[in-house]
């Protein structure tokens, strides 16, 4: 890693109440509890904290970014089309990426990047698994460069995909292939 301090792991029931104050400061859509529930007790879902421990501590497993990612069924997603399949088509699979953040004070240092690494690394592990997306909202810039510096392709525009605060914003949908797809 560039920072010595910062660790990967993954996100247990101890990190609920900092994520979902994460996700509330710094995501303009708001998520159910249902969801940060399921985040942490891993119910479908895969998700890595980084933590920086140099933090006094009482900090020093805070959550400071994460990534939270699930796994879908190739055949039953909105990139059905451009899975190139073999004959075992039933069992092929994606991981879809549901949301990404560091926190402002832990951002330019490589810690998105290092996250989002570690959910290809699992991915590639996963025989059965084609790729990754995800959809990002059409202004976020330095989401977009982040993801296409990772190699992602941007593969579709949604019109009207997000709506916040009774306003409609497209998003851009991106992939990453792995395992020959
Ligand atoms: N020294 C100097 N610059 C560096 C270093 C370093 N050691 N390491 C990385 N950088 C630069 C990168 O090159 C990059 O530069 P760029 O702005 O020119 O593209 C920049 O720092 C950011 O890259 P990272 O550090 O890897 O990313 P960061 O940890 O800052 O997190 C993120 C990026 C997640 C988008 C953050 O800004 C954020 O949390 N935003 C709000 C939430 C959000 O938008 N999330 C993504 C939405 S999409 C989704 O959730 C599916």
């Amino acid at each position: 890693s560039l920072c010595p301090s910062i660790y990967y792991r993954p996100i247990n029931p101890n990190d609920l109440d900092r994520l979902e104050q994460i996700h509330r400061d710094i995501f303009p859509i708001k998520y159910e509890s249902e969801f940060f529930r399921s985040v942490v007790n891993g119910v479908d879902i895969v998700s890595w904290a980084a933590v920086d421990r140099s933090r006094p501590d009482d900090h020093s497993d805070e959550l400071i970014g994460f990534v939270t990612a699930k796994c879908v069924l190739a055949k039953d997603s909105e990139i059905d089309d451009l899975i190139h399949y073999d004959s075992s088509k039933v069992e092929e699979t994606l991981i879809y990426i549901l949301t990404l953040g560091v926190v402002e004070t832990y951002r330019n240092r490589g810690i998105a990047m290092s996250l989002i690494s570690e959910v290809i690394k699992y991915a590639s592990g996963l025989s059965l698994c084609r790729g990754l997306y995800l959809h990002v909202i059409a202004h976020n810039n330095p989401a977009i460069r982040l993801y296409q510096r990772l190699m992602f392709r941007c593969v579709r525009r949604l019109y009207g995909f997000y709506l916040i605060k009774q306003q409609h914003f497209d998003a851009f949908l991106f992939v990453y292939f792995i395992n020959d797809s």
